[in-house]
């Protein structure tokens, strides 16, 4: 077999063989396969697509290109979550303490920041010592400890996906049903779970621009994550705007522990609370929908939550301080107010051009190789529907002093992506499909 024809017949719209897709992840996560011949590939089947049998077969070839945990011997029912991504999307450090304090396991593999969103792994490093490569036996000691662990793919968890990811990233290869289904599904069918809650973002700021799309992403990777004996609740929620205020690393961790410590904006309270709720039905830790909403609330008031966050960062490396001390997080040295240029009401918020101006101060990479600068990024100062006068600020770029574009240039972008009117306005339902 040869890659360049593989690479030929899926740009000329040909349907390909499992054989031909696992040589190519194979070959790819092996060394054999280079990064252009891959990111050609990806190209092609971001144009033509795949069908069923080629996605499963491409999640198979990268779930296979490392180990599947067996978690058995951790008591309890283990349950994940993940987003399709998204813009202030910081649910996941929330989330996992919340879930764990609760009583489910929560093995979590996560990503880094992908296109213009952000990526949990890059939120946690924000946390000063945060480690997310930790190995295998780390992980599983974690789980058993903490209910909950949070870790990057390793050379052993889907290492095809570690590359692809990266390689997608910076090629314009995001958007395409079939690689974020292999992707996601790769890491979560590698992780030894019993079930998954998907978040499964619709709207500006996800991938998927149109309901449509976003459902039968949801459609898809629920069939896979099935098929494979899981059990699986998808919602499907709103990202036209960002999610909660905070865009950038560590101005989203401090907003996750905001909202442990019982605050935070109230969207993305709600985004959380819901997708906890669906984690403890298919841990079968509660049975009803109100009684899994209560419980998770009160693992928030009652500070459990917090106090499993804490113990979480401690044991991953980070410091525990900086969660009861959130000026011990990264500070970007300049702060500048985005002002309105005219009085009206928020009628919307483009959520990738906020993603992409948090990007180009540094949030996210270019290249690969790119760092994270992790005090970088955009708080929000108003969300749609809310009445703003001329000259107030918008919301608050946070810069480094170099490097990066200019922060007049970014500051421009942000105030493009306001659309202000004279009407009133409100945005959309948060959770706007649940598929269980
Ligand atoms: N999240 C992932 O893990 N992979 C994708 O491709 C998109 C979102």
């Amino acid at each position: 077999m040869r890659a360049s024809e593989i690479i030929r017949a899926k740009r000329d719209g040909g349907r390909l063989r499992p054989e031909e897709i696992r040589f190519l992840v194979d070959g790819y996560a092996g060394g054999a396969i280079p990064d252009y011949q891959l990111a050609a590939f990806c190209m092609a089947v971001f144009f033509r697509g795949m069908d069923g049998e080629e996605t499963a077969a491409l999640t198979e070839a990268m779930l296979r290109s490392g180990q599947v945990l067996d978690l058995s011997d951790v008591p309890g029912v283990k349950v994940d979550k993940h987003s399709t991504g998204g813009v202030g999307d910081k649910v996941s450090l929330a989330l996992a303490p919340i879930a764990a304090a609760c009583g489910v396991v929560v093995p979590m593999v996560s990503g880094r920041g992908l296109g213009h969103t952000g990526g949990t792994l890059d939120k946690l490093e924000a946390i000063p010592g945060f480690r997310v490569d930790l190995p295998v036996s780390r992980f599983r000691e974690l789980l058993r400890r903490n209910g909950a662990c949070l870790i990057g793919q390793t050379a052993e968890i889907a290492p095809a996906d570690k590359k692809l990811y990266a390689l997608r990233d910076v090629t314009a290869t995001v958007e395409s049903i079939p690689l974020i289904a292999g992707s996601i599904m790769s890491k979560k069918l590698a992780e030894g779970i019993d079930g998954l809650v998907l978040d499964v973002k619709v709207g500006r700021g996800a991938f998927m621009k149109r309901r449509e799309e976003a459902g039968l992403l949801a459609r898809t990777l629920a069939g896979i994550g099935r098929a494979m004996g899981k059990r699986v609740t998808v919602l499907l929620t709103d990202m036209e705007q960002p999610l909660g205020l905070a865009v950038g690393n560590a101005l989203e961790a401090a907003e996750a522990v905001e909202l442990l410590r019982g605050g935070g904006p109230p969207d993305l309270r709600e985004v959380t609370l819901a997708l906890c709720a669906e984690m403890l039905l298919l841990a079968g830790v509660e049975t009803g929908g109100a009684a899994a909403r209560r419980r998770v609330e009160r693992a928030v008031a009652d500070g459990s939550a917090l106090e499993r966050f804490r113990r979480i960062v401690e044991d991953q490396g980070g410091d525990p301080r900086a969660v009861d001390d959130l000026a011990r997080l990264p500070r970007a040295p300049v702060q500048r107010d985005v002002p309105a240029t005219a009085a009206g009401v928020v009628q919307a918020i483009d959520a990738e051009a906020i993603g992409l101006a948090a990007m180009s101060l540094g949030a996210g990479r270019v290249r690969v190789e790119d760092r994270v600068d992790p005090a970088v990024g955009v708080v929000l100062r108003h969300k749609v529907g809310e009445a703003v006068e001329r000259g107030a600020p918008l919301a608050t770029l946070h810069a480094a002093r170099q490097g990066g574009e200019p922060v007049e240039a970014v500051a421009a972008r942000v105030a493009a992506a306001y659309r202000l009117g004279p009407d009133p306005a409100s945005p959309g339902p948060l959770v706007l499909e649940r598929i269980g």
